[in-house]
């Protein structure tokens, strides 16, 4: 069995971050991992989380299985986060806990496959790089379509002529806000269009919100989600807890499903926890308990999200000042109007070589960084590194 086992290559993002471990540069900068820091290069426990944590700890009282759908106050607690109290939509949905964003992509993909194993899944590009390997994982054909930028924001003109040829029942796999590796999030006109280009032509749209809260704030950044839900019989969600909850390893997502009204809600139901049945069985209670608590107890935890949110906004706006006072490119002031933790720098994976190898500063090789690694003490250096490795002579060198 073994011999014929093909090889697998490492990941390139972890092959990164083990390059970055191994670098004794001093003045390294990692902008690779996916994760918050504070401006002390911490990831830290929320204050609202520890605080769950012990008054979960106080009331313990058995680690007996839970329910196959996980916690049900968390699924509640998820469904009125993402669609909003009071929402239409909210009698006729069905939510479920999963293992972390990942597994509710994960789920909702052999859902699909399971469900309509002939649609395609339309894939921005540039995209996530785990949406391809899991949605083909559950037997899926994947096709993409552009995620560009004009000088306005995102080019919708592009993305609907790359959608062109998608077929009713397709499904469109839409970033809920802060586009990961981009940044760059559709306006509320442009939602509106993408939700009418839905309803037109008949596709399934895949809302993938990981990111809720670090963008304009906790409701801003499910605004284009709730359209879709309010407009549309049919709407697909995964939900991660990850960042905006800081339960990374905690491993706490939602999958939902939206259908026309409750009548296939049970079955719906019943239907996802088979596919979670014969994968995990249930999902881990303890980052789902913490939300619950979290959901119970919002203040604290907002508060400290609208810190993290105003954090990663303030180092884009010095970054882009930093850039413009250093004489670099205009195209890097993109940066300035993205969204969210992370921005594709307008650099080929030559330029970001050079950064890596010249100024320790290390982003993936598509020109990802992670805005929210960057310490207030390390922008100006970056800035003239970008502004270096963008100069003529190096894009001579790149050639
Ligand atoms: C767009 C997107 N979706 C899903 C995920 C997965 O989230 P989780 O870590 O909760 O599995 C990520 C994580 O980086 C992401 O960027």
């Amino acid at each position: 069995m073994l011999a014929t086992l093909p090889i697998a290559e490492p990941d390139p993002l972890w092959a990164l971050i083990n390059a970055f471990r191994q670098d004794r540069r001093a003045d390294k900068i990692d902008l690779v991992v996916g994760v918050y820091r504070d401006a002390s290069g911490q990831t830290p426990v929320m204050q609202a989380v520890q605080a769950a944590e012990v008054r979960l700890a106080a009331a313990a009282v058995s680690k007996s299985y839970g329910a196959l759908s996980g916690n049900l106050a968390f699924n509640d607690g998820m469904s009125r986060l993402l669609l909003g109290e009071g929402a239409e939509a909210l009698d006729r949905q069905c939510t479920i806990q999963t293992v972390g964003g990942t597994g509710a992509l994960r789920i909702l993909a052999d859902f699909i496959a399971l469900v309509s194993p002939q649609a395609t899944i339309w894939n921005t590009n540039p995209g996530y790089v785990n949406h391809r390997p899991i949605m083909t994982a559950a037997g899926l054909s994947v096709r993409t379509f552009r995620w560009h930028e004009n000088d306005a924001g995102l080019d919708l003109d592009t993305v609907i002529a790359d959608l062109a040829e998608a077929r009713p029942g397709d499904v469109v796999l839409l970033h809920g806000c802060c586009h990961n590796p981009t940044g760059i999030d559709p306006t509320p006109e442009q939602w509106r269009r993408l939700v009418g280009l839905c309803k037109d032509k008949g596709l399934i749209p895949l809302i993938d919100m990981a990111y809720q809260g670090f963008g304009d704030g906790i409701e801003q950044d499910a605004a284009g989600l709730r359209h879709f839900a309010k407009e549309l019989d049919t709407v697909l969600v995964a939900a991660s807890c990850s960042k905006n909850m800081g339960l990374y390893c905690e491993r706490t997502g939602a999958a939902m499903v939206i259908a026309p009204d409750r009548g296939p809600l049970a079955n719906i139901r019943a239907t996802l926890e088979r596919i979670t049945r014969a994968n995990y069985s249930m999902p881990p209670e303890h980052g789902a308990a913490i939300a619950a608590q979290l959901f119970e107890y919002p203040e604290t935890w907002l508060a400290e999200l609208d810190t993290s949110r105003r954090r990663v906004a303030d180092i884009r706006r010095d970054l882009a000042d930093a850039l413009v006072d250093c004489g670099a490119p205009e195209l890097f002031q993109a940066l300035r109007r993205q969204k969210g933790m992370f921005s594709l720098l307008p650099l080929d994976p030559h330029q970001m070589d050079r950064l890596r190898e010249d100024f320790g500063v290390y982003g993936t090789s598509n020109g990802r960084i992670n805005i929210a690694g960057l310490l207030p003490r390390d922008i100006e250096r970056l800035a003239e590194a970008l502004r270096a490795v963008s100069s003529a002579a190096c894009q001579v060198h790149a050639a």
